[in-house]
């Protein structure tokens, strides 16, 4: 490792303790400390406060060759400190809000406990907060110390396997206030395997939301096809392992970048199907079935952000339900088309694999059914398209040539395949 370092982790639950240890042994200098004194002196005497495999044996032996101490939180302790780790709970409140309670008092603790320093002070928030929370503390608490930096570095072990899953992380995320405050505490963790990505402190904050989110939708998703399958007649497990072998399409990223809602002739009504047989077997299957309606909101919000531009006549960039198709069965753009009319708006449409007078059978059919008037509607090219409109919707993912025309026409462009960051994000409460 790079060098050693000080480090005070307040907090000794689950989360504290563990990290206290292992960082003790990858040899930097580490005090815990705790406003629950049992825990304290429980690592005082080099016994872990609560069980976790492996954990007593490292703190023994942190302990005992005196890289890992623990006392209580002063300001000689923070004089010396190059880190602070806040490890303390934040429980649900009735409401589902999480209790910042515990951590502003921690701040404010360390806030009062601050003299002028010889050396910055980093601190390291490990609790899972919110979005905005990191900024939040360092404008409040921490506003008047200059040489205060707050990073965010969010905790992903899982209680049982806590050592191993910090020894060896299977994601290392750090956001800073300042790019160096957040590759100092990257630095921390050199030697152990894996490569710490380094982002925002909003993105490290939601990031650790979104890691268990996705955890919980996989159990739910896992448990609701389990229960149909095995309502079938058929093997729950050999079903879920056999689909986890497909790394390409199902456990990889395709199918989570946020963009445009889904379509096509067969995620609509396979879903329909299953919910439909479902509902027969008297088997409930909330998170399968509220899927189609998730869709049909997130399109809502599509709606919304084109019904929005300026002008009467809106291009179209795409008709078919995804790129490099011609299915245009349930596809997602035609509803939004239907809109645009339904309010009045002059719609032309380019797509580079739809030409009317080459579809035929159910995609014609629908396409017709729900746009009478396509004929009318289609361009034959983009040039004839951007010419004809006053802006563009983007909803399938185009070309880099495509795109580099579109953002030469100086149109105002909404691009539905990507998600844009909202301004005028305010910093989340920190109640
Ligand atoms: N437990 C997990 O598996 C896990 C995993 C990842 C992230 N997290 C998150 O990490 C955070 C901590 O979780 P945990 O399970 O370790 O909580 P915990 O309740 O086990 O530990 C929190 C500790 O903080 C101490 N504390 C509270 N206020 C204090 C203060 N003012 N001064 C000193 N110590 C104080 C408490 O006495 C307690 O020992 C939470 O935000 C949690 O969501 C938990």
């Amino acid at each position: 490792m790079e060098s050693k370092r000080s480090v005070i982790v307040v907090g000794l639950g689950y989360v504290g303790c563990v990290s206290a240890a292992c960082f003790a042994e990858i040899g930097h200098n580490v005090l815990g400390v705790d406003r629950d004194l049992k825990k304290v002196e429980a690592v005082r005497k080099a016994q872990s406060p609560f069980f976790e495999a492996g954990l007593d044996q490292l703190i023994q032996k942190n302990v005992a060759e005196g890289r890992l101490n623990a006392g209580i939180l002063d300001a000689e302790a923070l004089d010396a400190a190059d880190v602070v780790m806040l490890c303390v709970g934040t429980p649900s409140q009735a409401n589902g809000n999480i209790d910042l309670s515990h951590l502003r008092r921690v701040c404010d603790e360390i806030s009062g406990l601050l003299r002028p320093r010889k050396k910055r002070l980093i601190v390291t928030v490990r609790s899972t907060v919110f979005p905005g929370t990191c900024e939040s503390l360092l404008e409040t608490v921490f506003s008047r110390g200059e040489d205060v930096e707050i990073v965010s570095n969010p905790e992903f072990l899982r209680e049982g396997t806590a050592v191993r899953d910090f020894m060896e992380p299977s994601l290392l995320v750090v956001g800073g206030s300042t790019d160096d405050a957040a590759r100092f505490v990257a630095d921390l963790y050199a030697g152990l395997p894996g490569e710490v990505s380094i982002v925002s402190l909003r993105t490290a904050e939601m990031i650790k939301y979104t890691c268990n989110a996705f955890h919980a939708v996989k159990i739910g998703f896992a448990n609701e096809i389990g229960s149909l399958a095995a309502s079938l007649g058929v093997n729950p497990e050999q079903v879920m392992a056999t689909m986890c072998r497909d790394t390409r399409l199902n456990i990889s990223p395709a199918y989570l970048k946020p963009g445009f809602a889904f379509g096509g002739s067969c995620l609509p009504k396979d879903l329909r199907a299953l919910t439909f047989r479902a509902s027969r077997l008297d088997l409930k299957l909330p998170l399968l079935a509220s899927v189609l309606s998730s869709n049909d909101e997130h399109l809502r919000r599509s709606i919304h952000q084109v019904l929005e531009l300026p002008g009467n006549q809106i291009g179209i960039y795409g008709l078919a339900f995804k790129e490099d198709t011609d299915d245009l069965r349930e596809s997602p753009v035609i509803t939004i088309i239907e809109h645009l009319i339904g309010k009045g708006r002059a719609i032309r449409i380019f797509d580079p694999h739809i030409q009317l007078d080459e579809i035929y059978g159910s995609n014609l059919s629908f396409v017709v059914s729900a746009l009478p008037h396509i004929g009318r509607l289609l361009t034959r090219s983009l040039d004839q398209l951007i010419s004809a409109s006053d802006a563009l919707v983007i909803a399938q993912k185009p070309t880099a040539e495509a795109l580099a025309q579109m953002k030469a026409s100086g149109l105002k462009i909404i691009d539905l395949t990507r998600l844009v960051l909202k301004a005028d994000c305010a910093p989340g409460t920190y109640t």
